[in-house]
C-alpha cells in the first residue's frame, strides 16, 4: 500500500474502530485537535502506565510529580519561553497561506537538488548558518534567489520573514499562558520534592501531562497537534557529569524504545539536533519512521543549569543542593539531563506499525492490529460459541469471575468470526471461546490473535494465561536488567 493510503487508511481505522476522533467533529472540528476514543484512552493508559513505571519504579532515584497546567507568568520569562519560543513564518500574499521558510528550502532542494549532492549541501549549509546566526534577511534572499514558488498558488509574492511566539495565551488574562512544556512544573518544584523526598543528586523527576503549543503548520493526524501530553523526566546532576548523564540516558532512552518491538531497529535512529532549542546546550532526537518519514519522537536534551539559574534570579529563592562529603561542602546549582518524549507521537508509531492487512489461506484478507501484550486496550475476549444453550451464561460466569484482574470484553452481538474480526482490529491479544465441549469438560478455545491458532485449555487456566502473555511484569523485568 502506498505511504499516503495507508496514512488515510490509519485515520479511517482509527476512527471507526473508537481510537481517535477529531476534537468537536460535530461543529465541522477544530484543526489539529483530536480526542481519544474507548480504545484510544485505555491505549493511552497502557502507554503511561508503561512508561511511568520504567521511570519511577524500575529507577529509585525517579520520583513523579504532576504540577498544573497554569503557572505564574514569571515562570515563562525566566524559562525564556516568552521571547525564545518562537517559530519563523513566511506568507505567500496570492494564495494567503502560511509556510515556515526553513521548510520550504529545505523541500526545495530535497526535490530538485536530490541528485546533486554538492549544490544540495551548499544550500542546506547556507541555511544552518542563516538559522545559527538569526539572520532572516538571508534566509529570505536565499528564497528568492532559489525562486521557490508557493506549492499551492506557484507565485513567489513572498512576504518578510518573522517571528512568531507558539505560547497560548489566556484571554482577557493577559499574563498567563497555556504551558508548552511540563519541564517547568518539575524545575519549578524542585526545592519542594528534595525537601520532601530527602532526593540526593543524582535523582530525576518525571512527569506526564498536557503540555499546549499555537502550531500554524500542525498536520498529520496526531503527529504534530495544538494540545498533546508529554511525559518528562528532568535528571538532576553534578556537572562535571554531564557527559556520562547525557550519554547513559541517549542510551537507556534508545533501549526503551527497542524493547517496545515495533519493528526493526532501522526503524530507529538517534541523531544529534541541529538547531538546539534556547535551553539546551547539546541535543538529541530519537526519531522513529513513521508513515511519511523518519521523524523526531523523543528528545534527549541537556539543559546545564539554565532553567534552575534563571528561576533563582526571577524568583530570587534558591534553587540549589547542598552537600557535604567529610571535610569539603559544596553548595551549587546542579545540571539537568532531559529526556521529553511525546505520547500522541509514540500512540501515532505504535498503532501505524501495529497495523496490518493479511492475506488469509482462504484467498480472503483481515485488518489486524498487532500490538504490544501489554499496551492492548482489551486483553482478552470471553465470547460464547452461539447466542443459545447455555453457552452465553457460561461466558458471561467466566468474564464475571475474572474481570476483576483484566480488562476483558464479552461480546455476543455478531456470529464467531465476525467477533474475531472485531477483536483483530483493536487488537486483542486472545479470544476465550465457550462452545459445546465447555459444558462437559470445563475447556474453552484460546485462540492468538497474531498466529490465528486455537488450543483448548482449561477455564481455570485463563487467568493466568492472560496475566502472564498481556501484563506489564515480563518487560519491566527484561527493562530492569539495563538499569
Ligand atoms: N521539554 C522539552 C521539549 O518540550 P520538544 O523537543 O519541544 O522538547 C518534546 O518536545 C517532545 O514532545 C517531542 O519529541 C515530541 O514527541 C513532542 N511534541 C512536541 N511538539 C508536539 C506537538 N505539537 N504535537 C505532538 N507532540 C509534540
Amino acid at each position: 500500500m502506498k505511504c499516503s493510503h495507508f496514512f488515510d487508511f490509519l485515520i479511517s481505522h482509527a476512527k471507526i474502530y473508537g481510537f481517535i476522533f477529531p476534537s468537536s467533529e460535530i461543529y465541522g472540528g477544530l484543526n489539529a485537535v483530536y480526542d481519544y476514543g474507548p480504545h484510544g484512552v485505555e491505549l493511552k493508559n497502557n502507554i503511561k502506565e508503561f512508561w511511568w513505571k520504567s521511570m519511577t519504579q524500575l529507577h529509585e532515584n525517579i520520583v513523579g510529580v504532576d504540577s498544573s497546567i497554569l503557572m505564574h507568568s514569571d515562570v515563562w520569562r525566566a524559562s525564556g519561553h516568552i521571547d525564545e519560543f518562537n517559530e519563523l513564518l513566511i506568507d505567500n500574499k496570492d494564495s494567503k497561506k502560511r509556510y515556515r521558510p526553513e521548510i520550504l528550502i529545505q523541500e526545495y532542494v530535497e526535490k530538485n537538488f536530490s541528485n546533486d549532492p554538492k549544490k544540495k549541501e551548499k544550500i542546506l549549509s547556507r541555511l544552518h548558518q542563516s538559522l545559527k546566526k538569526k539572520d532572516w534577511i538571508d534566509l529570505k534572499t536565499l528564497i528568492d534567489e532559489l525562486s521557490i514558488c508557493d506549492p499551492i498558488c506557484k507565485t513567489k509574492n513572498w512576504t518578510k520573514i518573522r517571528h512568531f511566539n507558539m505560547m497560548f495565551r489566556i484571554k482577557n488574562k493577559k499574563d498567563l499562558f497555556l504551558r508548552p512544556e511540563t519541564a517547568q512544573g518539575i524545575f519549578s518544584n524542585f526545592q519542594n520534592i528534595i525537601k520532601s523526598t530527602r532526593m540526593k543528586i543524582p535523582f530525576g523527576i518525571a512527569q506526564i501531562g498536557k503540555s499546549f503549543r499555537n502550531e500554524i503548520f500542525a498536520r498529520k493526524f496526531i503527529f504534530r497537534m495544538r494540545e498533546f501530553e508529554q511525559m518528562e523526566m528532568q535528571f538532576f546532576i553534578l556537572p562535571e557529569e554531564e557527559i556520562k548523564w547525557y550519554e547513559y540516558w541517549k542510551k537507556i532512552r534508545l533501549k526503551w524504545h527497542l524493547e517496545l518491538n515495533l519493528g526493526y531497529r532501522e526503524h530507529y535512529k538517534l541523531c544529534n539536533h541541529n538547531h538546539l532549542a534556547h535551553y539546551a546546550s547539546a541535543g538529541s532526537d530519537i526519531e522513529f519512521h513513521f508513515p511519511f518519514g523518519f521523524q523526531e519522537i523523543e528528545g534527549i536534551h541537556s539543559r546545564r543549569d539554565f532553567d534552575l539559574k534563571n528561576h533563582e534570579f526571577f524568583s530570587k529563592k534558591k534553587l540549589r543542593v547542598f552537600e557535604s562529603f567529610f571535610e569539603s561542602e559544596r553548595n551549587y546549582i546542579p545540571y539537568v539531563i532531559e529526556t521529553s518524549l511525546g505520547l500522541d507521537r509514540l500512540f501515532l508509531a505504535i498503532l501505524s506499525s501495529s497495523l496490518k492487512k493479511e492475506k488469509l489461506k482462504n484467498d480472503k484478507t483481515r485488518v489486524v492490529l498487532k500490538l504490544p501484550y501489554h499496551l492492548s486496550p482489551i486483553k482478552a475476549a470471553i465470547l460464547p460459541l452461539v447466542k443459545k444453550d447455555g453457552l452465553p451464561e457460561i461466558a458471561k460466569k467466566i468474564f464475571n469471575d475474572i474481570r476483576i484482574h483484566h480488562r476483558l470484553v464479552y461480546d455476543q452481538k455478531a456470529t464467531i468470526g465476525k467477533l474475531y474480526r472485531r477483536q483483530d482490529a483493536i487488537g486483542t491479544p486472545f479470544c476465550f471461546t465457550v462452545d459445546y465441549d465447555t459444558i462437559e469438560t470445563d475447556t474453552v478455545t484460546m485462540r492468538n490473535r497474531d498466529s490465528m491458532e486455537q488450543k483448548r485449555i482449561h477455564i481455570k487456566e485463563i487467568s493466568q494465561i492472560i496475566e502472564k502473555e498481556t501484563g506489564l511484569k515480563k518487560v519491566l523485568k527484561k527493562l530492569s536488567y539495563f538499569i
